[in-house]
């Protein structure tokens, strides 16, 4: 092999070695709905996620809202919307902030369920027996916990 060879040969090597040591880096944490799931490694299973803080008091929507919540939601999105690590979710979380989650994404969530995308707590099955009503207080529930905890 001429110098050529050893030149040309080596850029290869060193071509192929980058695009291999590019593809083994971790993903950058995206924002949107690719995003790297959060850490719950060190929150015992069961427990809820997130400390929220309630608000002194609530609207009347929500109020009524909370009511559908606990009836449908809380049994895994966890009391005032916690979440319960290994089951969902915590509602009050800057991931359902509405600039990411508008109401429209609660509606949808309540009448076709969600595949797991955001967390690694499987998916959630359509909840059934709320109208698109119901499923409005319930949204204003979960955003007057979630401006109480300066999510807005
Ligand atoms: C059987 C358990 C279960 C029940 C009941 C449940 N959820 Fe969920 N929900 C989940 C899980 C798990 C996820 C997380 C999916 C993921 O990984 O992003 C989720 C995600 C969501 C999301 C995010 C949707 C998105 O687009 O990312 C919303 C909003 C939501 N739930 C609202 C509700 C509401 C409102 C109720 C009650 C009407 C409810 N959930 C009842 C398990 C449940």
């Amino acid at each position: 092999m001429n110098i050529w060879g050893l030149v040309v040969g080596g850029a290869v090597v060193a071509g192929v070695a980058v695009v291999g040591w590019q593809a083994l880096q971790p993903a950058p944490a995206q924002q949107g709905h690719s995003m790297v799931p959060p850490d719950t490694s060190k929150i015992a299973m069961g427990d809820p996620i997130e400390n929220v803080r309630l608000p002194g008091r609530l609207s009347e929507s929500a109020t009524l809202g909370k009511r559908f919540y606990e009836s449908k939601c809380s049994a895994c999105h966890g009391e005032n919307a916690a979440g319960q690590n290994g089951v969902a979710p915590p509602l009050v979380h800057k991931i359902y902030e509405p600039s990411h989650h508008s109401d429209e994404a609660f509606q949808r969530a309540a009448q076709v369920g969600v595949r797991s995308h955001h967390w690694r707590f499987g998916d959630m099955p359509p909840v059934e027996g709320l109208t698109r009503a119901d499923v409005k207080y319930i949204v204003a529930y979960v955003r007057e916990l979630q401006r109480e905890n300066g999510i807005n």
